[in-house]
């Protein structure tokens, strides 16, 4: 019996204001609510069919902006250019080799809503590239703008300036606006404190003078739209997952909580999702269609991307190894695969922390080969190869990931509400198979939202408890901003981490410009104390994925 929910029943704020329109890719829970309740209606009167036609035509008549047709670096330009065409996908090369996104329709398809150009010009593609692992990375945001003069549409000010009302007449005054999003890759999130929150906003440090307590300005990084086959939990701060009744149909609830604790498929969450991020990302003065919402989840749920060559060691997928997109496409994942707290929910066998298991086979590559029985060891070892080195380095870092294990303290969401000890392995909380997401929604605070790991372009938010006078300081209050709870300040979901080289920086905040950074990111808020040799293993095993 859980006395303690992870997040219950979320808050529903009487009046939603201007803020909704605003609010990233998707809504609040509020929203998500309503337009799942639309989704209903009859879908005649969700389309504007003339508005649709004519925001369309407007697409297709615009002059070329200068240099977006030869911008073959914006995923958006490059499948208009080709739409209708259906397009395999291909190995995209990025700092540490090459990854591949599968996808379950064979080829990718242009002609999906999911590429459409929308009310200000952007598409779903505008921030989730197939080439940067279906989210952004400042490279090829820097190179769309330079392409462009900064005319690509994800350049629009609603939420990709770092104030909405930034001036953005001139190139100089664009690479200023756009700062936050040609440097670290972020999207302002717009969102208000919710009614009857736990807390108020006592200050609001923003470097770009625009928050408030109508609207916070929350600067995230687009999670990738593949792999979502793995997500439990949708959004940073998880506020596209409803709670539902027992019992209600698709719903996945929680093993033995008490009072009873129920979400709606991540298939109906994704649904809504794909409307708000229409109406907020891409200012859609029309609701999509319910054929087009579900041709949109439908095309993004059948993605599956994951590194497949590294630099060093060469192929992932050879030698034994079972890295690259096809063995993560086959691989099960279910609500309570592996559970950290209460077992498997279908085959009941206890948490395994052996999540990751795909580069066993390359475990001791670089010893030097043992004599056979009976023979002497030969005066002057082999010398591994190089490849050999650099796969042997990714396998100790896949157990390191399984079986170094640390202690966390105030980890709100984990340390104060779960059950099990605070001695733990990466993969307690990046429990799922070779995915490395949480199979239940699971949010925690491991602290890259404090003030102590502010960088001067984050703004700051004063928060203070409304019973009991104490504040804290955080540039993102996460899930507090959906449940109003104050112990809930600084929580977020558990990220799937596959394909994570093709698209830094990382941390919901970019915080993290490689993967090195998020392992010292750990050592010092744990002081697990990781040797240099642990770090480079670790963080080869992390590019790998
Ligand atoms: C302007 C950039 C932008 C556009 C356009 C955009 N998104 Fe997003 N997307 C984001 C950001 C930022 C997040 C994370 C926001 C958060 O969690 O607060 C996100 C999150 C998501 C997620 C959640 C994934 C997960 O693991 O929880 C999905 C799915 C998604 N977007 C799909 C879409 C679809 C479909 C469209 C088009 C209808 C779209 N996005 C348009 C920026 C964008
Ligand atoms: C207590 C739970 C927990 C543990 C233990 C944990 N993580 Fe995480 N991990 C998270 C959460 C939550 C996030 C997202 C945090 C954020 O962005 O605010 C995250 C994010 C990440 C990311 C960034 C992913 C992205 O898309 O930006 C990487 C990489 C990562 N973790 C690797 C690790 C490694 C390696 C370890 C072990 C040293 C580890 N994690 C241990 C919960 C955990």
């Amino acid at each position: 019996m859980r006395p303690t929910q992870r997040f219950g029943a979320r808050l529903l704020p009487a009046a939603l204001p201007l803020a909704l329109l605003l609010a990233g890719c998707g809504g609040t829970s509020g929203q998500g609510g309503a337009a799942a309740a639309r989704q209903g209606g009859a879908p005649a009167a969700l389309a504007d069919a003339s508005a649709s036609a004519s925001a369309e035509a407007d697409i297709a008549q615009a002059p070329a902006e200068p240099g977006s047709i030869a911008d073959t670096t914006s995923a958006a330009t490059a499948r208009r250019t080709v739409q209708g065409a259906l397009v395999p996908t291909s190995p995209q090369p990025n700092a540490d080799g090459t990854a591949l996104t599968s996808s379950a329709a064979g080829a990718i398809d242009n002609s999906n809503a999911f590429f459409t150009p929308m009310g200000n010009g952007r598409s779903c593609a505008s921030c989730h590239a197939e080439n940067s692992g279906w989210s952004v990375t400042p490279n090829r945001l820097q190179q769309r703008f330079a392409a462009s003069s900064g005319a690509d549409p994800v350049f629009r000010t609603v939420d990709g300036a770092n104030n909405p009302n930034a001036p953005v007449g001139t190139l100089d005054q664009k690479r200023v606006a756009y700062s936050m999003l040609l440097t670290k890759g972020l999207i302002r999130v717009g969102m208000a404190v919710p009614a009857n929150a736990e807390f108020s906003l006592v200050r609001a440090d923003d470097p770009y003078g625009y928050a408030s307590a109508k609207e916070l300005s929350l600067f995230r990084r687009p999670l990738p739209s593949t792999n979502l086959k793995f997500v439990s939990t949708v959004m940073w701060d998880a506020r596209e997952n409803r709670t539902v009744a027992a019992g209600t149909a698709g719903a996945s609830c929680i093993l033995n909580a008490n009072p009873a604790l129920c979400y709606a498929s991540v298939d109906s969450s994704l649904l809504t999702q794909a409307s708000d991020a229409v109406r907020g990302h891409a200012e859609a003065t029309r609701e999509l269609t319910a054929a087009e919402q579900r041709a949109i989840v439908n095309f993004e749920s059948g993605l599956v991307t994951a590194q497949l060559t590294s630099g060093a060691a060469g192929s992932l997928t050879e030698g034994g190894a079972t890295g690259g997109p096809a063995a993560l496409a086959a691989q099960p994942f279910y609500f309570g695969i592996n559970d950290l707290e209460a077992g498997d929910y279908r085959t009941r066998a206890a948490f395994n922390r052996n999540v990751m298991a795909m580069f066993g086979a390359w475990r001791n590559l670089d010893a030097p080969a043992r004599p056979a029985p009976g023979q002497r060891p030969p005066a002057q070892p082999a010398q591994a190869s190089a490849q050999d080195v650099a796969r042997a380095s990714i396998a100790r870092g896949e157990q390191l990931f399984n079986n170094r294990p640390f202690t966390i303290n105030r980890v709100a969401g984990f340390t104060d509400q779960l059950r099990v000890p605070n001695r733990v392995t990466c993969s307690s909380c990046h429990s799922a198979p070779n995915a490395g997401s949480h199979s239940t929604p699971l949010l925690v605070d491991i602290g890259v939202a404090d003030a102590r790991v502010r960088t001067p372009d984050m703004p700051l938010y004063t928060l203070r408890n409304n019973a009991t006078g104490e504040t804290v300081d955080t540039t993102d209050p996460g899930l507090a901003m959906q449940t109003g709870r104050w112990r809930d300040i600084g929580r977020m979901k558990v990220p799937t981490l596959r394909g994570l080289a093709a698209r830094p920086p990382y941390f919901h905040n970019g915080a993290q410009n490689d993967l090195a950074g998020v392992v010292r990111f750990y050592d010092r808020r744990f002081q697990i104390g990781f040797t240099p040799q642990e770090v480079a293993d670790l963080s080869a095993f992390l590019r790998a994925l």
